[in-house]
């Protein structure tokens, strides 16, 4: 009898490599995704750029600057068919490990108010609204507010 190897998840740095298949997941989850400069823009700007993979599959990523005493996240994604699941929990738990190893005492993060899967996964984590940006996303009419939220570490 042979067994089937259970998939563990696993965390990478992300790479110019990756950037097909963070792009078709971006591509795929977002109205308005990042562009494959960003990503460029943020790997060479040395952010924290982490893969998610099952197997060869991607799974997720994030990207998150680190400044003096803090951390901002910047893109946080899971393949459609891959979330709810707790993969998004992975990779928040990963934002949030990295950015205490890394000295940070809070994260920031901007989301759209209307992304409620997305504010009750931060929310689970301790995130809270301190703050609104205004029209600060593209939105299919006009433009839309950005919550700010954040978590200490
Ligand atoms: C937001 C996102 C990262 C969540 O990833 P995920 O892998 O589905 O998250 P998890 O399975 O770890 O879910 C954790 C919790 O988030 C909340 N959640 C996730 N998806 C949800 C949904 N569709 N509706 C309501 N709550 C949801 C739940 O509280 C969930 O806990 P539960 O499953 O015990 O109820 C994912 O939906 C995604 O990639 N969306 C598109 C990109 C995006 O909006 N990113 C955030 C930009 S700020």
């Amino acid at each position: 009898m042979s067994a089937v190897p259970k998939q563990e998840p696993r965390f990478e740095a992300m790479s110019e490599r990756d950037l097909d298949e963070v792009l078709a997941i971006e591509n795929a989850v977002y109205s308005h995704p990042w562009t494959r400069g960003n990503f460029v823009d943020s790997l060479h700007a040395h952010y924290e750029c982490r893969t998610l993979r099952l197997g060869a599959e991607l799974v997720g990523y994030f990207v998150m600057l680190i400044g003096p005493g803090e951390a901002h996240l910047l893109n946080l994604s899971v393949a459609g068919a891959r979330q709810r699941r707790g993969h998004g929990s992975a990779l928040l738990r990963e934002v949030l490990g990295i950015a205490h190893e890394r000295g940070a005492a809070r994260v920031f993060l901007e989301v759209r108010p209307s992304n409620i899967a997305a504010r009750k996964l931060y929310e689970g984590f301790g995130f809270r609204a301190v703050g609104l940006r205004g029209a600060y996303y593209p939105a299919h009419r006009g433009r839309e507010d950005a919550l700010v939220m954040a978590a200490d570490v």
